[in-house]
């Protein structure tokens, strides 16, 4: 067993508090390999950000869950080195069963969530339920989710998304103890969260997605007084990327994110933790077509990985600092 605290991490507990009185969210950025956490580190500490390092099933099995463990406890330090010990998690994204849980909990992480959303809602409670019982044993904070993205959540393709009933949110906070609670409000995973279709042109002819639900969030805000609310599927998909991936032979049709406006002001309000993987993937994946696509003899991977790490850090400084606000919170 690996105490969590043993590595310098911490739960979410405290950061979501003050997320909550001061008007902004944690940045929860997902990472899979060793470029990705330099650049999460390297953002967040440069702009005093707490900040989530967000783990998935399956980046837990690429990465390995070991070199995972020594990799958070490095990301610790550097920031220390970089004289900004801002507040760090380890958190699994999507945890689809209690033994996983029980596993992460088992080997560092600080923070879990489970993830029962697709699971008729007796059933999700009591799972979450469970890992709520035994996480907080080890003082390790529990995310749950009501109603389900669109999109892909790790093997789950879900076709449609049912939003959050807010008449349920309180009596599953109540009876599970979560920490935190995932919602559905339009948002959904990846890069094509919006069909063309469903959305409108602006004057300069950039297509336009439909506004999240923000009366489902007011809702469960209300409902949920003081409690801290997560936001999944929130990359932007930014245009830029999409266009560069494109430019140097990729081919990315109608992708399109959630529009920062629409970030920052769940942000200010009771949405705590918001979700970022596919900015970083897009950003790293036009870095890496661009430097090959305009040096073609080039074969050392730091020569293209090392410009992917810089753009992503320039992303999370941005999102950090002008859509999250939780820049210079830490
Ligand atoms: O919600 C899903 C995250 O973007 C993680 O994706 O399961 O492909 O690692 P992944
Ligand atoms: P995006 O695909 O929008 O980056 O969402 C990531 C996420 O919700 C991870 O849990
Ligand atoms: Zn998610």
């Amino acid at each position: 067993m690996t105490d969590y605290k043993e590595l310098g991490l911490v739960n979410t507990r405290d950061m979501f508090k003050q997320a909550m009185a001061g008007g902004y969210a944690i940045p929860a950025y997902n990472f899979n390999n060793m470029e990705q956490l330099q650049a999460i580190v390297i953002a967040c500490a440069e702009t005093k950000s707490p900040v989530i390092l967000q783990v998935s099933s399956g980046a837990r099995k690429y990465a390995n869950q070991t070199l995972l463990k020594h990799l958070a406890r490095g990301a610790v330090e550097i920031a220390k080195d970089m004289g900004s010990p801002i507040p760090i998690a380890l958190h699994l994204d999507h945890g689809d069963k209690y033994e996983l849980c029980v596993s992460c909990i088992e080997t560092g992480f600080s923070s879990v969530m489970i993830d029962g959303s697709a699971l008729p809602y007796e059933e999700n409670l009591s799972l979450t339920k469970k890992v709520v019982d035994y996480a907080h044993q080890h003082d390790v904070t529990v995310e749950g989710e009501l109603g389900v993205l669109a999109g892909i959540e790790d093997k789950v393709q879900h076709e449609k998304s049912h939003y959050t009933d807010p008449n349920q949110v309180e009596d599953f906070v109540k009876r599970t103890g979560v920490d935190s609670l995932a919602i559905s409000i339009g948002t959904s995973h990846g890069a094509y969260k919006f069909k063309p279709k469903d959305c409108t042109r602006n004057a300069q002819g950039i297509l336009v997605p439909p506004e999240l639900r923000f009366d489902i969030l007011d809702e469960c805000a209300r409902r949920l007084p003081g409690f801290p609310i997560v936001l999944h599927g929130s990359s932007s998909v930014v245009p830029e990327y999409v266009e560069m991936i494109n430019r140097y032979g990729g081919k990315l049709d109608d992708a399109i994110g959630i529009p920062e406006e629409q970030l920052r002001r769940a942000a200010r309000g009771s949405v705590c933790k918001i979700n970022i993987d596919s900015d970083g993937r897009l950003a790293m994946t036009a870095l890496i077509r661009k430097t090959l696509g305009e040096s073609p003899k080039e074969f050392d991977p730091r020569k293209y990985l090392g410009p992917a790490r810089e753009e992503l850090i320039k992303l999370m400084k941005h999102k950090n600092e002008a859509v999250l606000g939780s820049a210079g919170k830490a």
